[in-house]
Formats: C-alpha cells, sequence, structure tokens
C-alpha cells in the first residue's frame, strides 16, 4: 500500500515535469520573447587549442560566479550564476603605460555577453568565431565569455520562480550583474584574477533584450566597458508594441501581406458585429472554436511569429514562407501583388489551419488548452519550477518592458487584429503573478517610463557603442532604427543598419549571405579595434 502511494506520488510529480515542455505551447507562451537567434555550436566538442598550443577546456564547461542576490542588499549573499568562458584567441602584451608610469602585461579585451531570457547552456556558440563575439575576441587577442541572466536557465537567486523570489528579477539587478560580474570575476585563463575593468579592457555585447541591457548598463555605469555591441537592442520600452508587425507586413510578399490584411479587416468587422452566428461561422472556417473572441484573433497571428526566426539565409520552407506560399499560390500559379482578395485567402487560410498548421503548434491538445487564455485554473499559469524561461521573461514585460504585440491602431493598415489589445496580454500577468499587482488589479501596469526615463531609451548618449539594426527585424521599431526615434547616431554612437532580420549581425554566417550584414560586421570589428587602441590602464 505505501510502495503503491509512493509510486503513485512519484508519478504524479514526474508527470508535471514531464508535462511541462509539452505546455510550452499554452496560453501565456503565445507572444514570442525577443531571444538572440540560437544555432548549434558548429564547433561543439572539437578540442579547443590556445594561440600557443595549450588544449584548453570545452566550450561547454561550466563555471559558476558567486553573484550577489541583491545588488541593494549584499548582506543577503550570493547564489551561483553560469558562464561559459574560452581564450582560445587570448593573446599576452605589452600595454601602454598607466598614469603611475608602470609597465603593466596585458592582453587582448574581456568580451562579455549574456544570450538574455534564455537557459544559457545552448548559447556557447556566442564563444566562438562563428559569432561577432568570438570574431572580435579573434581580431583582439581576447577572450570570450556567456554569461546567464539570473532567472534563467540553472542561475536562480532562488528556488523557484514565484512572485516572492522576483522580487530581485529586475532590469535593474540584471544590469548590476553584469557590472559586478566584470568588476569581481576572477577569469579561468592565465591571469584571471587580475582582469578587472581598469586592468584589462572590456567589451559588452548583446543582442535583442540583452542589446537594450548592454546600453542601459553602459548608460548607468561608464567607465567599466571601454566598448559595446548591441545588436536588435529593444532600447525603447513600448507597452502597446503593435510596431512589432509593421516590418513583417512591409516585407513580407505583396500579394501575402494584400491578402492578410483583407481577411484580418474581415475577421475584425465580423467580431465587431456581435453576430454570434456569424462569428462561430468565422472560427469553424480555421477549426478553432475558441470561447473568447480575442483568443481566436491572436491564435492568428502564430501564422506571422515565424518571421522572427528567419535569417537572410532562410531557404524557402520557412514556416513563414509555407504559410504564405498556402495563401498564394493556386495550381501551381501566384497571385499578383495585389493578392486573390478575401474570399479566396480566407479559405485557403482556414484550410491551412485545419489541415497542417494547428497540429504543428498544438499537437493533441484542444483549442483550450493550446490557444484560450482564460482559464484561470490551470496550473500552466502558475508553475513555479525553475527553467521556465516564458514565465521568467513574462514577469520582466508584465513589470517593466510592456512588448505586447498587438493590432495596430485604427487608420494605420494591421496584418494583426485590433481585437489583440494590450489588455489581452497584460491580463494574463494578473493570472501568473496573483497579488503582484495589486488585489484588485485586473491587468497589470509596466512601468515602461520608468525604464526609459532611468536608462534612456531611445535617446540613450552612450558612447564607445555600436547599434546594429536590420530592416526586417519585428523588434527594430524598439531599436534606434525605428521610425519614431530620432537619436541619429555620432561617430561615438554609430548606428549601423543592414538589410538583416533578428540579430542576424551576431551571426557570422549570415554575413556571408548578405552583403549589408558583413558590412556591418566589419565596420562594428573596426569600430572596436578603434577603442580598444584607446584604452589605457587605470588601476
Ligand atoms: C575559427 O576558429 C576556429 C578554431 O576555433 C578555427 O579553426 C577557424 O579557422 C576560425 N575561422 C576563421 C574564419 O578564422
Ligand atoms: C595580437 O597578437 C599578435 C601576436 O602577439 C600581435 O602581433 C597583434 O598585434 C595583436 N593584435 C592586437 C590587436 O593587439
Ligand atoms: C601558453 O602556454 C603556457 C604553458 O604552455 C601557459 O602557462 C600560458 O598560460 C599560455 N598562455 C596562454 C595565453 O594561453
Ligand atoms: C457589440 O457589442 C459591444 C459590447 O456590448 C457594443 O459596444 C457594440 O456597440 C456592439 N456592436 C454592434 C455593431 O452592435
Ligand atoms: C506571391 O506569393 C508567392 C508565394 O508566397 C511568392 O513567391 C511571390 O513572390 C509573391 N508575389 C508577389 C508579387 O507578391
Ligand atoms: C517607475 O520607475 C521609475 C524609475 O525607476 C520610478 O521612479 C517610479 O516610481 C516607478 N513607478 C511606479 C508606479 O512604480
Ligand atoms: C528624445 O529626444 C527628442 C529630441 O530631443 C525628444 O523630442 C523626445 O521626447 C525624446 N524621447 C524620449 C523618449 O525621451
Ligand atoms: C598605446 O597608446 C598609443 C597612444 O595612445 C596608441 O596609439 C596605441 O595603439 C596604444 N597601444 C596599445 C597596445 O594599447
Amino acid at each position: 500500500m505505501v510502495v503503491l502511494t509512493l509510486l503513485a506520488s512519484l508519478v504524479l510529480l514526474l508527470s508535471c515535469v514531464d508535462a511541462f515542455p509539452s505546455r510550452a505551447k499554452g496560453p501565456a507562451s503565445i507572444l514570442p520573447r525577443p531571444s538572440i537567434p540560437h544555432f548549434e555550436n558548429p564547433l561543439e566538442g572539437l578540442p579547443v587549442v590556445s594561440r600557443n598550443g595549450t588544449q584548453l577546456p570545452d566550450y561547454t564547461h561550466v563555471y559558476y560566479f558567486n553573484q550577489l542576490i541583491d545588488h541593494n542588499n549584499p548582506s543577503l549573499g550570493t547564489f551561483k550564476q553560469r558562464y561559459y568562458h574560452t581564450y582560445e584567441f587570448y593573446e599576452l602584451g605589452i600595454g601602454n603605460l598607466s598614469d603611475d608610469g608602470v609597465r603593466r602585461i596585458l592582453g587582448g579585451p574581456i568580451i562579455l555577453s549574456t544570450p538574455g531570457e534564455v537557459d544559457a547552456s545552448g548559447y556557447t556558440t556566442y564563444l566562438t568565431n562563428a559569432t561577432l563575439n568570438g570574431r572580435i575576441a579573434q581580431t583582439l587577442n581576447g577572450s570570450t565569455v556567456v554569461l546567464e541572466h539570473r532567472f534563467f536557465g540553472s542561475s536562480n537567486p532562488y528556488g523557484d520562480l514565484s512572485v516572492a523570489s522576483f522580487r530581485v528579477h529586475t532590469v535593474q539587478q540584471a544590469v548590476a550583474d553584469l557590472v559586478y560580474f566584470a568588476r569581481n570575476a576572477q577569469l579561468p585563463m592565465p591571469g584571471g584574477d587580475a582582469l578587472a575593468p581598469g586592468k584589462a579592457p572590456w567589451i559588452l555585447v548583446g543582442g535583442s533584450y540583452a542589446g537594450a541591457l548592454t546600453s542601459y548598463t553602459m548608460a548607468s555605469n561608464p567607465g567599466v566597458f571601454t566598448a559595446g555591441y548591441a545588436s536588435s537592442a529593444v532600447v525603447q520600452a513600448i507597452v502597446n508594441f503593435w510596431g512589432y508587425f509593421e516590418p513583417i507586413r512591409q516585407n513580407m510578399p505583396a500579394n501575402c501581406s494584400a491578402d492578410v490584411e483583407a481577411v484580418i479587416t474581415h475577421v475584425d468587422s465580423v467580431i465587431a458585429s456581435n453576430d454570434t452566428t456569424a462569428i462561430s461561422a468565422l472560427k469553424s472556417t480555421f477549426g478553432l472554436p475558441l470561447g473568447h473572441n480575442d483568443d481566436f484573433a491572436a491564435a492568428l497571428l502564430q501564422n506571422l511569429f515565424p518571421w522572427q526566426s528567419l535569417q537572410p539565409d532562410s531557404g524557402p520552407n520557412q514556416a513563414f514562407y509555407q504559410f504564405c506560399d498556402a495563401l498564394e499560390v493556386q495550381n501551381g500559379v501566384s497571385a499578383p501583388a495585389s493578392g486573390w482578395g478575401l474570399d479566396y485567402a480566407l479559405q485557403a487560410w482556414g484550410t491551412y489551419w485545419k489541415s497542417a498548421f494547428y497540429y504543428q503548434i498544438c499537437g493533441d491538445d484542444d483549442v483550450e488548452t493550446c490557444l484560450g487564455t482564460y482559464d484561470i485554473t490551470n496550473p500552466f499559469w502558475t508553475y513555479t519550477y525553475t527553467g521556465n524561461a516564458a514565465r521568467s521573461w513574462q514577469w520582466l514585460i508584465c513589470t517593466q518592458l510592456g512588448f505586447q504585440q498587438d493590432g495596430a491602431p485604427t487608420g494605420q493598415p494591421s496584418i494583426a487584429s485590433r481585437m489583440v489589445t494590450p489588455e489581452w496580454g497584460l491580463r494574463q500577468c494578473t493570472y501568473r503573478f496573483p497579488g503582484a499587482f495589486g488585489s484588485n488589479a485586473a491587468i497589470a501596469s509596466p512601468n515602461s517610463t520608468g525604464i526609459n526615463a532611468v536608462y534612456e531609451g531611445w535617446n540613450t548618449t552612450v558612447e564607445n557603442i555600436v547599434f546594429a539594426s536590420g530592416t526586417r527585424d519585428p523588434w527594430k521599431e524598439s531599436t534606434v532604427a525605428a521610425d519614431g526615434c530620432t537619436n541619429a547616431g555620432s561617430d561615438s554612437q554609430p548606428h549601423l543598419l543592414s538589410d538583416g532580420f533578428h540579430c542576424s549581425d551576431l551571426l557570422i554566417r549570415e554575413g556571408a549571405a548578405s552583403a549589408s550584414v558583413k558590412s556591418v560586421q566589419d565596420t562594428a570589428v573596426e569600430y572596436m579595434a578603434e577603442w580598444i587602441s584607446q584604452w589605457k590602464q587605470t588601476a
């Protein structure tokens, strides 16, 4: 009997944990995080050899740093923050005279990056010369570090992702982590205990949210990092982030854009009519009998999100293009730029969901489980296990960043339904983090104004930082390349623009597929070399 009960509880426990990955498709993760590109480290498993022939630990070797739990209260102690490191390109050299007249030995720069809102273990490529980080190290004789962001992967100040633990999950703490690491890390390399800023030059590199952190860290802590590189950096926190869909609308095939816009206009007018029979018929065209109209409208965004993972070298066989082909190709013939029009596009889009797409994103889950967001009793919302990146990211957007991917305002063409409003997403915050926004709050109110005021957003005055943006990046409207940004940059804050997608310029192979991406990469390395050559030892 005892054995049976034990077994039963063990199975229950395992199945909760096991159930988690399949529930990652559940309601609250419906909006994609910005995230830098993930791709397999092409050099993983190969021996890593330093410039002088010494065999080094594998890229996947894990190191830990004793990071402060709370930078506002160091007496609370430390937690283990995971990081990866290599010094395969590091060279010692003779540096310039410092102010006290003593000539000291110094090597190339330390290139620190965090992959941001992900488990860092999949991002060791950012140590290598397959990425811009490693390219900079290789050119400047530097060493690379990939530091996991607090509350992601295995870097957790406390053992869970509860509201109480999230007291120390803020942009301010993440910024302070990068500074405290640079000042205190004893890097596992020759002379690694004497490389703090002042003794060695540091470069901070980041993409996407971590690109914003790069700007924020340099803005709020001058003098720590000699140079910075911020790719697709979402520096301006925006709550109603309808601009997410603008680069997609403007760069997707014209016929597909025209037809998607026509269908979405129709969907919005049917929903606005309050005609329940017509609304039900519309939902069944897609096989999506969701109880809430805004959940249905939001489900259609799922066809647009694959745009974010495109890269200049993406083949034609990507999910986004499969969707457009389904709408635009009839019997082997493509629609003209104006599309086929509403009637055909509506049926074709519905058929695409019913025949293939629903199963691709929902598997065997029923429609409310997969795409509904109103069942507050679903344990999905309140799981506090560590390693749930979607939950940790949602805390940041609910409290500080906003970034709700919504329909455009009336009068502006939109490929996203106007039924999807900031309230649709911010209501979910109160399900996920009960009590965190006041016991009666129906929606969260992220303090994006505070973030932009403290860290300067688009108007950042940081020097020795390169901002690199891509015209096809869906996050472009939050970067310094946004239409609303009046800061044009300068020679000490160059704003580089390629035809890339999200963080394309961080990946060396994307430079091979796009001349403008390659030009950004080459120019950035030149700026880094110039700024590092001006560095002087001060400690
Ligand atoms: C990148 O680094 C690897 C060693 O990690 C080296 O074999 C390769 O030649 C380098 N690639 C380039 C383009 O320098
Ligand atoms: C890198 O190291 C090599 C070998 O010591 C040296 O010739 C070169 O000038 C160094 N490059 C930089 C940018 O310091
Ligand atoms: C070069 O190799 C020696 C031992 O062979 C080692 O002590 C030294 O730290 C190495 N330097 C670098 C920069 O790898
Ligand atoms: C539909 O219902 C909403 C909410 O009850 C109401 O504000 C709106 O005027 C109605 N629209 C039409 C076309 O009846
Ligand atoms: C029309 O759609 C097809 C299929 O997605 C695409 O290959 C083609 O480039 C589009 N043509 C125009 C003019 O938009
Ligand atoms: C928003 O952030 C700013 C800057 O940190 C702060 O001064 C302000 O009190 C915050 N507002 C709220 C409502 O928390
Ligand atoms: C940025 O600067 C411009 C020009 O000075 C100003 O109009 C704008 O309000 C500033 N934006 C923010 C977010 O502070
Ligand atoms: C030393 O300083 C001079 C003048 O500031 C500069 O031209 C040179 O590149 C510096 N060298 C190194 C290795 O930093």
